[in-house]
């Protein structure tokens, strides 16, 4: 297992290329099952979550070859349709290969998904569109037993707009007959992506980044070559980042159109930003002052991707803001860590009072999830002190050797194997 070892106070100065988007590339990635050609994917990511879809997609009869950022996927010849629960728990976004799966082989047997704990994180508005798909589901023994020979299109409203089961029901009615409509969608980025993505291949999708997506069923889906977007929270991590450790950072491939959100909150408040259509520059202002009250909502809204890092700033701010987390209902568990630090933070359930302090300290802390230990690292690099991480298992799910990209913005940062 490794750490990281920080030793804060550094600003941050440079410029850094932002890696290929997890959220994309996952959904891409099920969305190979699809294929009975080969996928030649560019910009491949070197994070866990990547990599443990991709054992899936071996374990199902797929062939993946890497090399270096190309990967080489055929799954003209799968030949299984499970998956267990081993495979299942490392990653959220193994339900989405149930639609995959589904849709091609008319059954399925899926472990349920794990991911990170930030809060119950049910299925069963990706249950219910696969039953409005004519999907017989039995839920037993830990597993999702699916019976999809009576398949036929549907018309589907889902009950909130969840990315997941956006996609997930994008994928299950690729392969069947007659136009699928989905209602009340999410919107993000990464679904228009995944939408460009299977249009590669041969599918008729429509209205992604709409909440209205059509979907006309193909016979079947051929090859194709496609590089997924980049990371937009990766890229928001960066730009908190600079604003909380001080300095001039350029974040190249980001793009600032995936970032409204958090742009528009932070320009001015905690440091200034320069746009163009593939990168972002970042100066910061100084102490960042308060910004009052930050809430999530589902895109184009605050992401709740960047909660956590939002938060870590405000510790550090002029005055008080009140953080809201409206989509997950244990999304403040770094908390805990960032007082140890010093943060003046105060939770009653999904609302986080924070009361800017001088400055944080370095501590040892404990990661609890993706964006917790994203926070953390910021917390760390803007403390005076040491900072010792204890685990690096979750932040690598999605950022790629995080102390390289802000080693090289000059970060005093090191990952060290126990
Ligand atoms: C995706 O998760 C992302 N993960 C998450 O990013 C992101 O936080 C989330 O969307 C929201 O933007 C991937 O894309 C792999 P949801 P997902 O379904 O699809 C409820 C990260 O850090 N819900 O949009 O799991 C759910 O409980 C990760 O990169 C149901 O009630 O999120 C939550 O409250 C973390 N029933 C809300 O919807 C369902 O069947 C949003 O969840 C599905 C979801």
């Amino acid at each position: 297992m490794s750490r990281l070892i920080i030793n804060g106070g550094n600003r941050l100065n440079g410029e850094l290329e932002i890696s290929s988007s997890k959220n994309a590339y996952l959904p891409i990635l099920a969305g190979c099952i699809l294929s009975d050609g080969k996928v030649t994917l560019h910009r491949y990511p070197n994070y866990t979550d990547t990599d443990n879809m991709c054992n899936i997609l071996k374990h199902l009869g797929g062939k993946i070859e890497r090399h270096n950022d190309i990967l080489e996927v055929d799954c003209s010849s799968l030949s299984k349709y499970d998956i267990p629960t081993d495979l299942a728990m490392v990653v959220r976004s193994s339900i989405f290969a149930l639609g995959a799966i589904i849709s091609r082989f008319r059954r399925a047997k899926v472990a349920y998904p794990g991911g990170c704990e930030i809060g119950s994180r049910p299925i069963d508005i990706h249950l219910s569109g696969l039953r409005q798909l004519g999907v017989k589901i039995v839920e037993k023994h830990g597993y999702i037993y699916c019976d999809g020979n009576n398949m036929h299109n549907a018309n589907i409203v889902l009950d909130f707009p969840s990315v997941g089961a956006t996609e997930n029901l994008m994928m299950a009615s690729v392969l069947v007959k007659g136009e699928t409509v989905l209602y009340n969608c999410a919107k993000e980025p990464e679904i228009v992506d995944l939408q460009n993505f299977l249009n590669i291949l041969g599918a008729k999708v429509s209205g992604a980044g709409t909440d209205r997506i059509i979907i006309n069923g193909v016979k079947k889906l051929g090859g194709g070559e496609y590089t997924p977007i980049r990371d937009r929270i990766i890229a928001g991590t960066y730009i908190i980042a600079c604003a909380m450790c001080g300095g001039d950072v350029l974040l190249k491939g980001a793009n600032p159109l995936f970032l409204h959100s958090l742009i528009s909150k932070i320009d001015k408040y905690a440091c200034q930003i320069e746009c163009e259509y593939d990168k972002i520059r970042v100066k910061s202002l100084g102490k960042p002052l308060s910004l009052g009250k930050v809430e999530t909502a589902v895109y184009p809204g605050f992401p709740t991707d960047l909660q956590a890092q939002i938060l870590a700033l405000q510790t550090i701010s002029s005055g008080s803001c009140m953080i809201v987390e409206n989509l997950f209902e244990s999304r403040f568990k770094q908390v805990p860590e960032l007082i140890k630090m010093g943060a003046s933070i105060h939770i009653k359930d999904r609302i986080a009072i924070v009361k800017g302090v001088d400055k944080l300290f370095g501590a040892d802390v404990i990661a609890t999830d993706l964006r917790g230990s994203a926070s953390l690292v910021l917390a760390g690099l803007s403390a005076e002190g040491y900072t010792t991480l204890n685990s690096t298992k979750f932040i690598d799910r999605g950022y790629e050797r995080i102390e390289e990209e802000l080693s090289q913005l000059g970060g005093d940062i090191k990952r060290v194997e126990d």
